[in-house]
This record gives structure tokens, sequence and C-alpha cells, in this order.
């Protein structure tokens, strides 16, 4: 359906779980956070009633994402499931890829489409003390594993922090020219823990000076419907894309919700506004009565983000919100 500015929103993101293995510095705090309660958390049976709503208010494409969303018991039969309703057009997971190796053909047999996998650094120590733990060749085993598996198109997110992987971004070109893998380097946004690393922040025209990529060649062939800008150097397998989610941003065109983990719409990413779906699903309301609060929460949807504003501050940290 339409929103008020007339933007076309049929692409929901759904978080499943808050919990991660991974503690990636710039998404969570040192001490971790406070995992959402058991009973907080929507069952998988309520996230298909939901799809099933949205699919009647014109929803298409569903991102699943977390925390990390392969932790969740139980994730293969939801996307199996998912994958089968009438409607959906693009499953996808989001995902930090350390299960990959182990999950990547099942999740293709399940009907996911493809995955999106973040991978920030390629070396092993700087994985560990970014990711507090965590081993990065799972994550590079799980990125080959993943194209091994038919999923198409795999994309790389690369979050670009000052003093952390600047000086890795030849690398990551290296690793688009020799696969057909998309990599896509990210922007820091102020969200949570973030908040607190301004200055590590690196623009997109920076990384541009550090790839030094004489020519750049825009292509449009590469599946999504998100808000990164692709191109595709002479010779190379796959693509790089960047994410300017503070430079340049893409609220205009922008055709997304959020789905957090405890049941809350969220019109924007951005915005601390939540409309309480879990009440709702919980207390008897009908489809009807569900999807008329949707229906009101996708019209309300802000017009952009605020975050170049110094007093933004939001309240939940990444994981809890699901990039
Ligand atoms: P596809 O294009 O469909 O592959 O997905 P995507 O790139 O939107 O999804 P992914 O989960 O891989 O997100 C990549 C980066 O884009 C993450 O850093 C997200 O936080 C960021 N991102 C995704 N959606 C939005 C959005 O609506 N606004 C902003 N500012 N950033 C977003
Ligand atoms: N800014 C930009 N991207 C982020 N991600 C997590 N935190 C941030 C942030 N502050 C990315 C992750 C993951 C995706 C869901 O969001 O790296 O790839
Ligand atoms: Fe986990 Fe992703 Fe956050 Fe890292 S960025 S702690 S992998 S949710």
């Amino acid at each position: 359906m339409q929103d008020q500015f007339l933007r076309q929103i049929d692409y929901l993101r759904i978080s499943v779980t808050d919990r991660c293995n991974l503690r990636c510095k710039y998404c969570m705090p040192v001490e971790g956070i406070q995992w959402m309660p058991h009973d907080s958390i929507l069952s998988f049976e309520e996230i298909l009633r939901l799809m099933k709503i949205s699919i009647q208010l014109g929803f298409r494409r569903f991102r699943i994402t977390g925390g990390e969303p392969l932790v969740r018991k139980g994730i293969l039969d939801f996307l199996r499931e998912g994958a089968q309703l009438p409607g959906v057009e693009d499953l996808m997971l989001t995902t930090n890829g350390m299960l990959l190796p182990e999950m990547a053909f099942d999740l293709k047999a399940a009907g996911v489409h493809r995955v999106n996998i973040s991978l920030d650094t390629m070396d092993p120590e700087r994985f560990r003390d970014n990711a507090r733990g965590g081993d990065v060749s799972s994550v590079i085993q799980g990125i080959f594993r993943s194209l091994e598996a038919g999923l198409n198109p795999v994309k790389i997110n690369v979050v670009v922090v000052r003093g952390f992987n600047t000086d890795e971004l030849p690398n990551f070109l290296t690793l688009a020219k020799q696969y057909p893998l998309h990599i896509r380097f990210i922007e820091l946004m102020p969200i949570g823990i973030s908040s607190e690393h301004r200055n590590d922040f690196v623009s997109i025209q920076e990384m541009k000076e550090l790839l030094e990529i004489q020519e750049y060649h825009p292509t449009q062939d590469i599946t999504g419907g998100g808000p990164a800008e692709y191109f595709r150097p002479n010779g190379f397998k796959g693509s790089i894309g960047f994410i300017s989610a503070m430079s340049r941003h893409f609220c205009g065109t922008c055709n997304r919700v959020r789905l957090t983990a405890d049941g809350k719409l969220r019109p924007c990413l951005h915005s601390k506004h939540e409309v309480d779906l879990r009440t709702s699903l919980r207390n008897g309301s009908t489809d009807a009565m569900i999807l008329d609060r949707f229906a009101k929460a996708i019209w309300h949807k802000p017009a952009e983000h605020h975050m170049n504003d110094e007093a933004w501050q939001g309240e939940r940290v990444m994981s809890q919100i699901g990039g």
C-alpha cells in the first residue's frame, strides 16, 4: 500500500530474535543487553499471521533479521512455512554468517531466496576483537557455502568504521572482483551504541577515495529492494555497492517497515514511534482489526529520518531492531 507521501510500501523486515551469538562493538554495549523475556517475543505462528495480513496490504518482500535470526530454535520450519505463503515473492535473511556453514543448504531447501551477510573485516584478530568473539573463518566458509547452495545474490555488508577497517577496503574489492559477491560498503549510523562513535563515521565519498577505483559503472541488475547503489568495475564477477544512510539519505524512496521481535511495528528505522501489534494479536482482535492498525501505521510513516541531528538518540540498540 501507499503511505501519505505516496511511497509504495511492500517490504517488511521481521526481527525474529534480539539475541545474537556475537557482540559487535557498534551494535551492542560491552555489558550486553537485557534480552527480551521469552513471552514477549512473538511466536512463529503470530509472525506468520502478521505476514498473511501484510500480504493483504500488498507486502511481497520479507527480510528476516535479528539479532542473529539463525540462532532462534525452529527457524527453518518457520522459513519453510513463510516461503510457501501465497504472495511471498522474495524471502531473504540478514545474518552474521557464523551458522551458515551448516545451514546454507537447509535455508535454500526451506525456500529462502537470498542472504545478506555481515562481514566488516577479514582479519581474524580484528574480527574477534570487534565481535567480541566468533571466528571469521566460519563466516567466510558460510559465504562460499551460500554461493554453492544457490542462494542468489549473496551480498556482503561491510560497515566502515574509522580506525577499524578502512585499510581493508581494497581487500574487499578483490573479493568482488574474484567472486560473484556483492560487497556493500555502509555508512555507520548513530543508532544505540553507535551514537557514541560519531567521530568514527566515514562518508561514502571518503570510501570511494580509499578504494581508488578509476571508473564506476552503475549497474541495476542486482536483485534487491534496499537502499544500495551498485557498480560493476570492468572485469568484476561481483559488484560493489554503497549504502549512504547518512550523507545522502534515501527516505524519499523508502519502501519498508519493520517488525521487532516483541511485536512492535516500526514505520521508520530511526523513529521511536512504534505500533504495538503484539497486544492486538493476543487480545482476541480479528485479522480485520489488526489489518486496520497495520495500515494506519504505514500511512503515518515519517517522511524522513533525523539522524544527522546531534540531539537525535535512538532508544533501542541495532540488534533490537534488525538493521
Ligand atoms: P536488499 O537490498 O533487499 O538486499 O536489502 P538491504 O540492503 O536493505 O538489507 P540489509 O539487512 O542487508 O541492510 C543493509 C544495510 O542497510 C544495514 O546497515 C541496514 O541497517 C541498512 N538499512 C536497511 N534499511 C534501511 C533503511 O530503511 N534506512 C536506513 N537508513 N538504513 C537501512
Ligand atoms: N550502522 C550501519 N549499519 C549497521 N549494522 C548494524 N549496526 C549498524 C550501524 N550502526 C548493519 C549490520 C548488518 C545490518 C543488519 O546492519 O552490519 O549487516
Ligand atoms: Fe550480532 Fe549483527 Fe549486532 Fe554483530 S551487528 S552483534 S552480528 S546483531
